[in-house]
């Protein structure tokens, strides 16, 4: 069976407390760092010197979501500084394939990440090259959207694909997912569920994050039993 996994996005924490907003997520399985560039999107976040100083605290590893252009140019030094697992996107990166070797070279994980509005099909041939493909369920900028359903076929496309090819790839979605939407996230084959506003506007995090991944896993159960 899929493991389930819940990776806060730490967008919605209060950013003068980090680390201990952090302490708060420490049941996670991985914290998520959402990069963000003022370019590739509308809005402004944190580069790698903060990125670096969240990692010496975090009591998970970490899943950095760069929202930045020119992904060839920046990617690789954030692998450089150690982390768990570096997602770039498709649409900022001239070759994809060139720079997820460059990742798994320096020890991260490698994932790719897809716009809603940018198809899967383009990029099957080059699941190996992966650990994790990341589809968007909002346009990526902000949290607290809301989760746009017609990415449903494409992490069904992406998940068969995926369990076709026999290679160990994590399918993960990010934007909107609450206890309600991972569900439906779940069951159209992701495994790996970002949540910000889910986690960090409960009143409990670590609570909250306990109830995704009880809701996700009975899900994904319910689909390798079929
Ligand atoms: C959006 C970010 C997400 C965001 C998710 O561009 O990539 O990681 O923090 O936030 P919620 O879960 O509130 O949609
Ligand atoms: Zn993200």
């Amino acid at each position: 069976m899929l493991q389930c996994c819940i990776n806060p996005s730490i967008l919605s924490a209060d950013f003068v407390n980090l680390e201990a907003e952090l302490q708060r997520i420490s049941n996670a399985d991985a914290v998520h760092v959402d990069v963000m560039d003022n370019h590739f999107v509308p809005n402004l976040t944190l580069g790698l010197p903060v990125v670096q100083r969240i990692q010496a605290v975090s009591p998970v590893p970490l899943d950095a979501h760069l929202m930045i252009s020119d992904a060839d140019r920046w990617a690789p030094g954030f692998a450089d500084a150690g982390l768990a697992s570096v997602t770039f996107h498709a649409e900022a990166s001239i070759a994809p394939v060139k720079l997820a070797r460059e990742l798994r070279a320096r020890g991260s994980k490698a994932g790719m990440a897809l716009r809603p509005a940018t198809a899967v099909e383009p990029y099957l041939d080059m699941l190996e090259e992966l650990d994790m493909l990341l589809i968007m369920t909002v346009e990526p900028g902000f949290g607290g959207q809301a989760f746009l359903d017609f990415t449903l076929p494409k992490i069904r496309k992406a998940r068969a694909a995926i369990d076709g090819s026999g290679i160990n790839v994590a399918l993960q979605v990010d934007g909107g997912i609450t206890e309600e939407t991972i569900l439906r996230a779940a069951e159209a084959g992701a495994n790996v569920f970002v949540a910000g506003s889910a986690v960090y506007g409960a009143e409990d995090p670590a609570a909250a994050i306990g109830r995704l991944r009880e809701a996700g896993s009975i899900k994904l159960r319910a689909a390798s039993a079929e």
